[in-house]
């Protein structure tokens, strides 16, 4: 099942549930851990947050990056860490400066354009090399952490990223963003490129600092036709993995059960699934030849204990025990704290 023979062997030497899982090797139980588990469903968390000005100022400070990181392994119980920062430190580092504006999510006052500005940003390690807040924030976690969990490193997949730099923020129909695929190809490759070549050296600081594993979050893959995601994600997605043979890594392209296949060929060991796609419809996919992560629906844990408790165990029995536990997206903010514990407990039992 697994391309790389040294992340199955560094696999069956660990102790972790969620290394093992990862790379294809049997576990007593499936590991859990949820997308955006560091954030604002922890009352710890929005103590800490209220500390800093803004949300800039607080993923800028290694220390309490570290602490949010560990918070949700303190209090819920998962079996992962993950660094608590954001995509969009990457292209802030590549010259392209962001708000993230309370309630309302990131806004990018300057948006690219044209040559010029694709021109103008950096890119590589030059970009990378700005990002050593985050690298810091790893050390400080990994220490602290003393091996309790695995701790997890990720960036933006590029077409996401690029997405964010054209709309300037999220957006309905991302038709600027898939506008520029047609009116400028090449210049949407170069702007791709750079992405990716910044993305690459990120991740290499990532795994430096003690990522043992790395996520590519592809927020807006369903947005784009099969065609486009084949073209102008795959072939950046595939550098990537290529580039980061040691550690294994996780796919998570949003709204793409089209590509599941084409991501299925990459040199990737997880493919994270949202909760649109059926445990059944990913195995045929995916051809067996990937971990699966995911899916149940977040909005599960809205419900009262006992439809938590069934749908969780639903879920499990259709990915037939071998597989990641985790949301088809991140948990939401307003998401009662009971109904986490309900969901990583049902997992734990
Ligand atoms: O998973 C984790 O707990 C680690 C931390 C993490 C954050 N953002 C912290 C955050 C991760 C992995 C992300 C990824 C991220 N950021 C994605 C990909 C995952 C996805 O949800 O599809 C995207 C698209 C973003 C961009 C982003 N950052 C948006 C749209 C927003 C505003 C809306 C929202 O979800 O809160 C953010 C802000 C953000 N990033 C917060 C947190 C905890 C909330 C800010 C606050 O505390 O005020």
């Amino acid at each position: 099942m697994i391309e790389s023979s040294g992340i199955l062997s560094a696999a069956n030497e660990s102790k972790h549930l969620f290394l093992r899982a990862a790379a294809g090797v049997a576990t007593e139980r499936p590991p859990v851990w949820l997308m955006r588990q560091a954030g604002r469903i922890l009352p710890q968390y929005r103590a800490l947050r209220s500390r800093f000005p803004d949300f800039k100022a607080f993923v800028k400070t290694p220390e309490a990056s570290a602490e949010a990181t560990i918070q949700p392994v303190d209090e819920l119980g998962v079996d992962a860490a993950i660094i608590f920062s954001d995509i969009l430190v990457v292209p802030e580092a590549m010259g392209l400066d962001y708000e993230m504006i309370e309630a309302k999510g990131p806004r990018f006052p300057k948006v690219i354009e044209n040559q010029g500005d694709v021109s103008a940003l950096l890119s590589g390690e030059a970009a990378a090399i700005q990002l050593s807040y985050v690298y810091e924030a790893l050390k400080i976690t990994k220490r602290e952490l003393a091996d309790r969990v695995p701790l997890i490193g990720f960036a933006g997949a590029p077409w996401t990223i690029f997405a964010y730099m054209i709309e300037g923020s999220g957006s309905k129909t991302f038709s600027k963003a898939r506008r520029m695929l047609y009116v400028e190809p090449h210049l949407s490759h170069t702007l791709l490129q750079k992405i990716t070549d910044t993305t690459i050296a990120y991740l290499r600081g990532q795994v430096q600092a003690g990522a043992d594993l790395l996520q590519l979050f592809d927020s807006w893959a369903g947005e784009l036709p099969p065609a486009h995601y084949r073209a102008f994600a795959v072939p950046y997605l595939r550098q990537i993995c290529e580039a980061l043979p040691d550690v294994p890594k996780t796919i998570f392209a949003k709204g793409a059960w089209f590509a599941l296949e084409d991501i299925a060929d990459l040199p990737c060991q997880v493919i994270g699934l949202d909760w649109n796609i059926t445990p059944e419809f990913a195995k045929q996919a995916t051809g067996g030849k990937k971990v699966l992560q995911g899916n149940l629906d977040p909005c599960t844990l809205y419900a009262d204990a006992a439809t938590i408790k069934k749908e969780t165990k639903k879920m499990l029995n259709a990915f037939g025990g071998h597989h990641i536990v985790n949301l088809g997206h991140g948990v939401y903010p307003d998401t009662p704290l009971d109904g986490v514990r309900v969901f990583v407990e049902t997992v734990k039992e």
